[in-house]
């Protein structure tokens, strides 16, 4: 079956990570969760004291950093390795929630790890969720989508989220994050937060992830669909040109 690659972009905590994540499971395709990236490199920073205005201490603080993604068999979830070390729960707390946007603000930082990002999905059959997924790293993308819901459906969200891993986070703190989240990352320079002018918007204010994981696997196997077609139809065109 020909493969893919799915770009979903949109605001914090509009169940972008989870819907992909399901969708891949269905699919049979990689899920890759390239906020987690930015925390991981947000983490590094702060254990290293990195000085953010700094472009060499940046640089090679950035040298220095290796992110991989591993599926923890007990409990079926993928989680993120920075250096070797499971940086899953770290990565999830406040404390890298209100550092994360200013360092992936950082050209070096964006240009790093959309590179590596364009690696991953090198053989397709990728559902990469993220800010700049469709407009950066993947413009030719087959499927874009880009998703957005009520502030404070997505707070509530983000608070259940973080009770289920014990933290428990005042929803107000939780609002001004995403807040300020959602400002800077749609106006900074590099890969500002946007959609892609064909993607297809997703409001998941009221939608259950069932529903949001059945509308994308069904425009997803569409675009299947149409890929292969346009396959054959070249396939025969180059026969007839020969
Ligand atoms: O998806 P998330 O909330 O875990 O992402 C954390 C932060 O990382 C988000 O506020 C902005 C940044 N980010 C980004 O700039 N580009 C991406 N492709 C993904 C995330």
């Amino acid at each position: 079956m020909k493969k893919i690659i799915i770009a979903i972009d949109g605001y914090s905590a509009c169940g972008k990570s989870t819907t992909a994540k399901v969708c891949a499971e269905k699919l049979g395709y990689i899920y890759i969760d390239t906020g987690a990236m930015y925390r991981a490199t947000t983490l590094y920073f702060k254990n290293h004291l990195i000085d953010l205005t700094n472009p060499k201490a940046v640089a090679k603080g950035l040298e220095n950093i290796q992110i991989s993604f591993h599926k923890n068999h007990k409990t079926g979830t993928i989680e993120t390795h920075l250096n070797g070390l499971n940086v899953e729960d770290e990565i999830r707390k406040m404390d890298i929630s209100n550092r994360v946007s200013e360092v992936s603000s950082l050209a070096a930082v964006r240009r790093q790890m959309v590179a590596l990002q364009q690696k991953m999905g090198k053989k397709k059959g990728i559902v990469m969720d993220g800010r700049d997924i469709g407009t950066v790293v993947y413009p030719k993308a087959e499927l874009k989508i880009f998703m957005h819901a009520d502030e404070y459906v997505r707070a509530t969200r983000r608070q259940q989220e973080l009770l289920a891993k014990k933290q428990v986070v005042d929803l107000d703190d939780i609002i001004a994050n995403l807040k300020k989240r959602d400002f800077l990352d749609s106006n900074r320079a590099e890969g500002p937060l946007k959609k892609a002018e064909d993607a297809y918007m997703l409001d998941t204010t009221y939608m259950m992830l069932d529903e949001q994981v059945e509308y994308v696997v069904n425009l997803a196997t569409s675009k299947i669909l149409d890929s292969m077609k346009i396959e054959a139809e070249m396939a025969d065109l180059d026969r007839l040109s020969i």
